[in-house]
């Protein structure tokens, strides 16, 4: 479910046609739907009522600060993996008693700064982290909330790459040792071990991983209280899939909560969750001008301004994304590969797609690029880093205005030899 729809052949987001934004502020540029992030956060939120998740948002996903207060206003927190992460979700008004700290390499500058700060949770990734993290609490004297990641040697997602929960990944600890260090965590004067959190992947079609995930979650929090250990809180984090195009739809937030709900029946503990594709992928377009068109003998090839420095998933992922004209026309189609101007052939968002009839200046938009879009963007080929707009109904704002070629000039200098 998403804003943006055909109306009398142009296509809008929410209630303006994205040719004006186009035409406004120039392209590439993505686009996101505030009534799309707001929908899909209350969706997923709902499906757990009565029961109230702390819902914390991937900010990894989207990281503009217009989208993250969109979402912290309906009650959001955020998952943060990062110091910048933490500074991003603060100033979008995140409160810190939302924001976890995840990531496999949080440094002690970082950690400090999330202790300082009174993060909900940094969760915990090895022995020598937590060892860290006892150090700064003790040299600065504050409180830190932890959880221990596991790692359930449960595989799952759409792309080896994005796939984070088999045992040889870089990511958490073996159940046996989660309970090793929750133990010897709970001993630390000033750090509080609340319970343990897994994360296997994205872009995850199948709950069976996930369930089997949570089970492993469950049994390991049940063990922890069999030793007399507390253990308060699980965080489930992230991974749900979102449809890119027409293949069979990925299980919706409410059978995920259903799934959720069984796993944990009867179990009294705090949950949380890490949704960042789920809630930010549909609701982002990324807005594109057809340079020109190119004739070969074995092919046609369609030049767009927009490359893989602005979207690098087909390139990295061999990820699809859904390509509509911003003008319907008839139902004539073409076969084109479309690729941008990046001088590498990996700057292919698709071979032998069917499209409509499309030439120089006319506008595209590639879909479902709201997520791991913008903010895996970079300035490759010195291409000025890509825009974002935020619209809310009939209006829009630049959130993130372009980067010229000259300001990423001015952080250079030529050396004085
Ligand atoms: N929590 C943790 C610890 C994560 O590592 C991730 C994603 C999430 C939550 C959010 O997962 P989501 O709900 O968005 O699936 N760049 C890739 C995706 C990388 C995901 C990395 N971790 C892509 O474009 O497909």
């Amino acid at each position: 479910m998403n804003h943006f729809d055909y109306r009398d052949g142009a296509l809008f987001c929410e209630d303006v046609p994205l040719e004006e934004i186009a035409n406004a502020v120039g392209t590439p540029v993505y686009v996101y739907s505030s009534a799309t992030l707001e929908r899909h956060y209350r969706v997923f939120k709902d499906a757990f009522a009565p029961a109230d998740p702390l819902v914390a948002y991937a900010v990894k996903a989207n990281g503009n600060i217009a989208v993250i207060a969109t979402l912290a206003k309906l009650g959001a927190g955020a998952d943060t993996v990062s110091a910048g992460e933490i500074q991003r979700a603060l100033a979008a008004g995140v409160p810190p008693e939302r924001i976890i700290f995840s990531g496999v390499g949080k440094t002690e500058a970082e950690l400090a700064y999330a202790i300082s700060v009174g993060v909900h949770q940094i969760n915990v990734e090895s022995i020598a982290e937590l060892d860290m993290i006892e150090r700064v609490t003790a040299l600065h004297g504050q409180r830190a909330a932890i959880a221990i990641r596991i790692n359930p040697d449960v595989g799952a997602g759409g792309h080896d790459k994005i796939s984070t929960g088999k045992s040889g990944a870089k990511f958490g600890v073996s159940v046996a040792d989660a309970l090793a260090l929750h133990a010897r965590a709970s001993k630390m004067t000033l750090v509080d071990a609340k319970g343990f959190a897994v994360h296997i992947g994205s872009q995850i079609k199948d709950l069976g991983p996930l369930e089997n995930a949570f089970r492993v979650m469950r049994k390991l929090a049940e063990d922890a209280r069999a030793q007399g250990l507390p253990v308060k809180r699980l965080d489930l984090g992230g991974g749900l899939g979102v449809p890119y195009f027409n293949e069979p739809e990925p299980p919706s937030p409410s059978a995920y909560a259903a799934m959720v709900k069984r796993v944990f029946d009867g179990f009294d503990i705090a949950l949380s969750f890490e949704p960042g594709r789920l809630i930010a992928a549909n609701a982002g377009v990324l807005v594109s001008r057809v340079i020109r068109q190119q004739a070969r003998p074995a092919n046609r090839i369609l030049v767009v301004d927009a490359a893989m420095n602005d979207l690098i998933r087909p390139a990295m992922y061999e990820a699809f994304h859904d390509i509509k004209p911003l003008r319907r026309g008839g139902d004539e189609r073409v076969v084109m590969d479309v690729v941008g101007p990046v001088c590498e052939t990996g700057d292919t968002f698709t071979r032998a797609r069917d499209l409509p009839p499309l030439d120089a200046g006319d506008l595209v938009a590639f879909m479902t690029a709201g997520a791991y879009g913008a903010v895996m963007a970079s300035t490759y080929n010195a291409r000025a880093l890509v825009p974002e707009v935020l619209v809310r109904g009939d209006r829009y704002e630049v959130v993130r205005r372009r980067w010229k070629v000259s300001e990423q000039l001015e952080l250079e200098k030529l050396p004085e030899w």
